[in-house]
């Protein structure tokens, strides 16, 4: 205490202390405290509330508002101006205020650096700043401040490393730094705060471990550290050991092990464990039963195995229950026996187990489970049974998700009472019988996927009245009648209609056209007749069409039957008609295109007349997105269809702001966020850029159904509207750490703030390589339908921490509908436009759009990951391509085209220690050379002459092994 009393003092040595010269009995007075809160007041900007308007002299600085003096001496102990919507930076003058003990500046817009000034203030106990814009490191000084209990900074863009000297903060009760930009280790001094009780670091960059020491924590309530991606390790077991612990959060990271089979009896008080998104295999253990406080269980996206727990129902608190995306299921048949429990469960309301393989009959009592359910997920699993007729007890549901399973029987009626139901997603099973018609009592739903089944009968006309539907898909069905000119005029579809597959028969409804808003449209594949209706030209946002198997034959055989005239700014399309080629510039208007194409198809069914089948094929991409619910969790669809969506990534992102921009993409900018426990990238659509939307839908749907380690995984999207009424699209991705693969090859990396960044070896390299061919060839040959990305550059693939490569932006990829992979209508190149340099040259003339496209721009990437020179290097003209350059100095002049950052390690190691390396460092220049050679196989002009994307991966793998 001694010393503490001397140390204004103390200070005045040491700083120069103008005022004290101006006036001795000012400083550190109470007249100080006057000023130092009137320069705080000049550095607020905008203040809405007219907060700080009595802040004059009409008043006593004591009883000026947010500002409390002490009750013996009129210095300020508190300063509490939260939630007062401020702008403005923190005065380093608030460091006079030398009696505060607490800063309560929560929810405003302060900016800028929280000054180090504060350091000063040791009588401060408390810090509160969350949700403010404040940015730089975290001031050293403040851990000068010995008296904090509560050091709260929580949602803000703090940058740098966590300081060592925050563990000297031996008061401190709470800790939050959680969403900030941090990086670095989490420090082992914080294992020093033994009074802490709430420690929150989640949504961060942090590194590393999770310092054991932290087990010695032992008034830990809150722990948590979801959502950095980078920490890794295993869990140290004493924190699950820390009996006090209410919140245990450690979601979203790279943690490995298996959930300790007495978590339940060691965590006795746990009301909330997030553990998904980690690498946790194993079982759930079934002592999870005995903490009976748990109201969140979250363990999605896991290796879990095993059977559920059969006693769940013992957690009488529980509200989410969320297990998707894991291994779960015994292959016995009785997988579901967890449910029969659940029924106890009375405040659940989320329920997920989506996405593993549960086999089983679905009980017909899961409709005694809890009324306040708002989510019911179990799509992709092999659960037999049906919908229990009476599953309208069930009265709250939002989101009934059951697709891709085994189920049978009928829809029954009473779903028709779900009176709030939005999204019906049962898709892919069997069901069979009618769409009831009571399925237009549903006025709120917005998804309907009923699509493969074998429902028979018409399509109700009912279905009008959900006047809020957005998908709805049938397509695959017996599906007979004649199209209700209600469904097809429902004017709130915007994503899409899908009817193809079915036995429809009659004409298209002229009601058509009251689909303004709607991008897909598929009526394929039935035995529809008459006349297109020409309102289908006000169906202005019908984004991606293209005619597939619009034959050579057919009604274009006859061309003169064709009239095009006034048309003549056509061109592209069948040979027949001999239009001109596209050239570039023309293909670059994709609205005009669409228009020509409908004309095209308008004219050309007008002036054929009768011809039965209409559309015969107006493919649409997209047709069900609903297959990705199975990769959403259930609070990601809560976001999606509970609150507005746009607010959500708005305040994912800080509103989008330039401090989370990671980067911009071909159709717009990408962001870093957190969605919930989840870190992301989330890419918002320029929609003022051409095809941005047709970019988006291509998108979505290329990944709807793929998955593959080397492709970047989708996690959601956002159709909405935004706070100024504009349209908004957005896909969120899973977050990749380490950034884009050119910015690794071509960035200077010295001034990187990353400090762990370094250049990519030759081994990486090859392994990246291999990543990118491995998912090409998923894409071309595994995929159902094959898939053309279209885009492949190495600004789309990704690094993820452990320098996995993942491709991405699928922005221009085009499923191949045709069954061979190699051929495709050259009029999908309508609207087309790849990345110069990148692109393959028979795209340019309005080729066809193949796999070997592909194949030719990972030729150049190759070229370009080993010499380091971009295909559109200036030294790169007319006569000299990438090609060309790396074809003639294959085999003797590698060492000269090599990039400079592999010469040492290709082809100097031998001088270093040439008895154990000569051997080695042969190889790796013969694996370069195998690898430029792939890389010029790949890119030859002519499609046919380039190997295909199998050949490459297994030449990549045995090049592998060389080395
Ligand atoms: C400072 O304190 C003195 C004595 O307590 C009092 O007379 C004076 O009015 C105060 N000044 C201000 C600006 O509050
Ligand atoms: C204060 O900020 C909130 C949150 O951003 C906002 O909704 C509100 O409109 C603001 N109020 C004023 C008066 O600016
Ligand atoms: C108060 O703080 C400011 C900024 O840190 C400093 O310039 C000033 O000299 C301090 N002292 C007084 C008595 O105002
Ligand atoms: C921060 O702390 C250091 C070390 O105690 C001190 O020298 C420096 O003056 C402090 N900075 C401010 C602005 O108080």
């Amino acid at each position: 205490m001694e010393s503490r009393k001397l140390l204004p003092f103390t200070l005045c040595l040491l700083l120069p202390c103008t005022y004290f010269t101006l006036s001795h009995s000012a400083k550190f007075g109470n007249d100080t405290d006057k000023l130092a809160l009137l320069v705080f007041k000049n550095q607020i900007t905008h203040d809405p509330f007219a907060t700080l308007s009595n802040w004059n002299d009409s008043v006593h600085f004591c009883r000026w508002n947010g500002v409390i003096c002490g009750s013996r001496h009129e210095r300020v102990v508190v300063l509490d101006l939260q939630s007062k919507n401020l702008t403005g930076t923190i005065s380093p003058h608030i460091g006079n205020l030398t009696f505060l003990r607490k800063v309560r500046l929560r929810y405003n817009y302060f900016h800028g650096k929280i000054p180090e000034e504060m350091g000063r203030l040791y009588r401060l106990q408390a810090i509160g700043l969350t949700q403010n814009l404040l940015q730089g490191e975290i001031p050293v000084n403040l851990t000068q401040c010995l008296e904090l209990r509560i050091l709260d900074l929580v949602a803000n863009s703090l940058e740098g490393r966590i300081p060592l000297e925050l563990g000297k903060l031996e008061k401190l009760t709470e800790l939050g730094l959680a969403a900030n930009h941090l990086i670095g280790p989490i420090p082992k001094s914080l294992a020093n705060l033994t009074f802490l009780r709430e420690f929150s670091l989640s949504e961060n960059r942090l590194s590393g471990n999770i310092p054991e020491e932290l087990g010695q924590l032992r008034q830990l309530r809150m722990f948590q550290i979801s959502s950095n991606g980078l920490l890794t390790g295993s869990i140290p077991a004493q924190l699950f050991n820390l009996s006090l612990m209410e919140y245990f959060g450690i979601s979203e990271n790279q943690l490995i092990g298996e959930i300790p089979p007495d978590i339940g009896f060691t965590l006795p008080n746990v009301r909330i464990l997030l553990l998904g998104k980690n690498h946790f295999y194993g079982s759930i253990p079934s002592s999870i039963t005995n903490a009976s406080k748990l109201e969140w269980i979250f363990i999605p996206f896991g290796q879990l195995t095993g059977s559920i727990p059969q006693e769940l129902g013992k957690l009488k608190n529980l509200v989410r229950l969320n297990l998707g995306m894991n291994e779960l299921g015994n292959e016995e048949g009785n997988d579901l026996g967890f449910l029969s429990s659940l029924v106890n469960c009375t405040k659940l309301e989320v329920l997920a187990f989506n996405n593993n393989t549960l086999t089983g009959v679905l009980p017909s009592h899961i409709t005694n489970l809890s009324s306040n359910l708002n989510y019911l997920l179990m799509g992709a699993n092999r659960i037999s049974g049906g919908i229990p007729n009476d599953i309208q007890k069930l009265e709250n549901l939002i989101l009934i998700g059951m697709e891709k399973n085994l189920f049978t029987g009928q829809i029954p009626a009473s779903i028709g009472l779900i009176k709030n139901l939005q999204v019906l997603s049962i898709f892919g099973n069997k069901f069979s019988g009618e769409i009831p018609q009571s399925i237009g009592n549903l006025t709120s739903l917005v998804e309907l996927g009923l699509d493969d089944n074998s429902l028979q009968g018409n399509i109700p006309s009912t279905l009008g009245n959900c006047q809020n539907l957005q998908r709805l898909s049938v397509a695959n069905n017996s599906l007979s009648g004649t199209i209700p000119k209600e469904v097809i005029g429902i004017p709130s579809i915007t994503d899409w209609l899908v009817l193809s597959a079915n036995k429809l028969t009659g004409p298209i409804p002229v009601e058509l056209g009251k689909m303004r808003q709607i991008i897909h449209l598929d009526l394929s594949d039935n035995r529809l007749s008459g006349e297109l209706p020409s309102s289908l030209v006000s169906c202005e946002s019908l984004e991606f069409l293209y005619l597939s198997e619009v034959p050579e034959g057919g009604i274009f055989k006859n061309a003169s039957e064709i009239s095009i005239v006034g048309n003549g700014n056509l061109c592209g399309g069948p040979a027949a008609l001999h239009l001109q080629k596209c050239t570039p510039h023309r293909v670059h208007s994709g609205k005009l295109w669409r228009r020509l194409y409908i004309r095209i198809l308008i004219i050309l069914i007008v002036s054929v007349g009768t011809c039965a089948i209409l559309i015969c094929s107006i493919l649409i991409l997209h047709r069900r997105k609903t297959v990705r619910r199975n990769d959403t969790t259930p609070a990601d669809n809560e976001k999606k269809f509970q609150k507005i969506t746009y607010a959500e990534l708005s305040r994912a992102t800080d509103g989008f702001s330039s401090a989370k921009k990671i980067g911009t993409g071909s159709y717009g900018s990408v962001y870093k966020g957190c969605s919930g426990e989840l870190l992301v990238a989330v890419k918002v659509l320029d929609l003022q850029q051409r095809g941005a939307s047709k970019s988006f839908i291509a998108e979505c749907e290329a990944l709807r159904s793929i998955r593959h380690r080397n492709l970047l995984k989708i996690v959601t999207s956002c159709s909405s509207i935004d706070f100024a009424g504009n349209e908004f699209k957005a896909l969120v991705y899973d977050y990749m750490p380490n950034g884009s693969l050119e910015k690794w090859l071509h960035v200077d990396n010295a001034d990187d703030q990353n400090s762990g960044r370094r250049e990519l070896s030759f081994v990486q390299r090859v392994s990246i390589a291999i990543d990118i061919a491995q998912a090409l060839d998923y894409l071309h040959h595994h995929a159902d339908p094959p898939v053309v990305h279209c885009d492949l550059k190495p600004s789309n693939v990704l690094l993820d921490n452990d320098m996995t490569a993942h491709v991405g932006d699928f922005g221009l990829a085009r499923l191949l509908h045709d069954k061979n992979p190699q051929i495709q209508s050259s009029l999908s190149t309508g609207a087309f436009k790849g990345s110069i340099g990148y692109v393959a040259p028979e795209y340019g003339m309005a080729g066809e759009i193949s796999t070997r496209g592909d194949v030719y721009s990972f030729g150049i990437l190759v070229m370009e990951m080993f010499t380091g020179k971009k295909p559109t290097d200036e030294m790169f003209m007319e006569d000299l391509s990438l090609h060309g350059y790396v074809n003639r100095s294959i085999p003797d002049g590698v060492a000269e085209i090599v990039d400079s950052k592999l010469l040492e390690e290709v082809f100097h190691h031998q001088y270093i220690n040439r008895a154990t390396t000569s051997r080695k460092q042969n190889n790796a220049q013969e694996c370069l050379t195998s690898i430029l050679k792939i890389g010029i196989l790949c890119s030859a002009e002519q499609p046919r002459e380039r190997l295909d994307m199998e050949e490459v991966v297994v030449k990549l793998q045995s090049v592998r092994k060389m080395i």
